[in-house]
């Protein structure tokens, strides 16, 4: 028997007979003429089976698979461009690997909580094949955008003490005999890194016992927070027009087809190159005032004020300075106005929202305790941090993008629950 040939690489077997195995995601019969889609992971492969040209056995097993079966098919490889993948298997043998009655998910509409109970195999669908395929390429990119600027990759811890954003839920863990939290950021530890290597990433899953049901919100997410030692808030934003606009030009370039199996309107993509508008707090109450919007200065923005400042623009925009009240402690009073923070939000269009929250620092050790003090955190768990600002302080900026509304926004998807392989939401944990 001739070996296994992955459907990605068929273009170099035109001609010759091959054997491919995967799984049966479709089949259709006309009369004496079979065809079975075959999915291998690495593409689709359209086998077609005429009855007087095979066996009686494989015609019989033909005309028994049903959805998912695992078979391996031998055959005289075509190339076809109306195919999808560009070719087609005249088949000779076909043999069944391993059975699937039953299959749950069935061509036709399923509910979206069905759809999620059966993630695993929900998995295994074109559209989620081809998001999938999107989230893998733009973790590439990231790695390879810091590691093209020199940025050190720093592996930070996911059990820690009682330290990090502060404000929003922490999930407590019992942690021998103490208390531990998955932590919401690796932020604090990436400071640390930024003195020790100057320019350093960090890049892993983070979680929020968060008790929002948004389109926006996961209890565990990945996050990027590259931090850089000497930027000013200025070169942060400029860092983070680069890093999006080279995220979104590496889908555009190399993830065409999955973009099309997902009906993505690419022409809004395009557009997406830096600079990006920036508008100042401020400026941003009084444009979304003018629009209408119920919001005084002071808050900090909701869902559809970010999406009416976004509304007006091609690519994403920055909102910076916000009041101190509206975000975290760490972050650096506005020498200009105290009564705001050196930071940004970066919105995306299309109503995706913030999907980068970025700042400078507090380097100065007094004001960094005060504000500890003022945000009422538990000031012993603090320590090392403000030893930070104890030996040889610097200034410093950072800032954290969310891969699941990036994700979700260049993949056009309504709901970043589709965008991470296995989702975890306040009600669900499975599977
Ligand atoms: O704005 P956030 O909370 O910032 C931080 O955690 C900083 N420590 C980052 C830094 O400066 N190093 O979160 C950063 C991003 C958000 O802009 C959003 O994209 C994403 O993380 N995010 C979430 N994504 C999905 N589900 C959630 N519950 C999220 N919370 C934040
Ligand atoms: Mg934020």
């Amino acid at each position: 028997m001739s070996q296994f040939v992955e459907v990605r690489n068929l273009g170099d077997h035109v001609g010759a007979v091959v054997s491919v195995r995967g799984w049966v995601q479709t089949t259709r019969g006309h009369g004496k003429v079979g065809f079975v889609v075959l999915r291998d992971g690495t593409g689709l492969l359209q086998c077609v089976l005429v009855q007087k040209q095979v066996a009686p056995e494989t015609w019989e097993r033909f005309q028994h698979l049903t959805l998912e079966t695992t078979i391996s098919v031998t055959g005289e490889v075509r190339a076809d461009a109306r195919a999808p993948g560009g070719h087609e298997l005249t088949v000779q043998e076909l043999e069944v690997l391993a059975p699937s009655e039953e299959y749950p998910i069935q061509p036709k509409e399923h509910g979206i909580d069905f759809l999620l109970d059966h993630r695993h195999l929900w998995l295994r669908s074109n559209q989620q094949r081809a998001i999938m395929r999107v989230r893998s390429e733009i973790e590439s990119a990231i790695h390879d955008f810091f590691y093209q600027r020199q940025f050190l990759r720093v592996d930070t811890p996911i059990l820690t003490g009682a330290i990090g954003e502060g404000g929003a839920g922490l999930f407590e863990i019992e942690y021998f005999d103490m208390k531990a939290y998955l932590a919401q950021t690796g932020q604090l530890y990436g400071e640390a890194a930024a003195a020790a290597f100057g320019k350093i990433y960090t890049f892993g899953p983070t979680f929020r016992a968060e008790k929002s049901k948004t389109r926006r919100h996961l209890t565990e997410f990945w996050m990027l927070e590259p931090e850089m030692a000497w930027y000013d808030s200025n070169d942060s934003m400029k860092l983070q027009e680069e890093l999006v606009s080279y995220l979104v030009e590496r889908a555009l370039e190399r993830c065409r087809d999955d973009l099309a199996v997902l009906e993505r309107d690419t022409t809004k993509l395009e557009s997406v190159a830096a600079p990006f508008p920036r508008i100042n707090y401020t400026d941003a109450i009084r444009i979304l005032k003018e629009k209408g919007h119920e919001i005084e200065w002071g808050s900090d923005l909701g869902a559809p004020d970010e999406t009416a400042l976004a509304e007006d623009h091609d690519r994403p925009v920055f909102v910076y300075n916000y009041p101190k009240e509206a975000k975290a402690f760490y972050m650096k009073e506005n020498p200009e106005d105290p009564r705001t923070v050196l930071c940004d939000d970066l919105l995306a269009p299309e109503g995706y929202g913030e999907i980068i929250g970025g700042s400078q620092r507090e380097d100065d050790y007094d004001k960094l305790l005060h504000r500890i003090r003022e945000e009422g955190l538990p000031e012993e768990s603090y320590g090392w941090y403000l030893d930070l600002r104890r030996y040889g302080s610097f200034p410093h900026s950072g800032f954290g993008m969310g891969l699941e509304r990036t994700v979700a926004w260049i993949t056009g998807r309504h709901h970043i629950r589709e965008v991470i392989p296995f989702p975890r939401m306040m009600t669900r944990l499975y599977p």
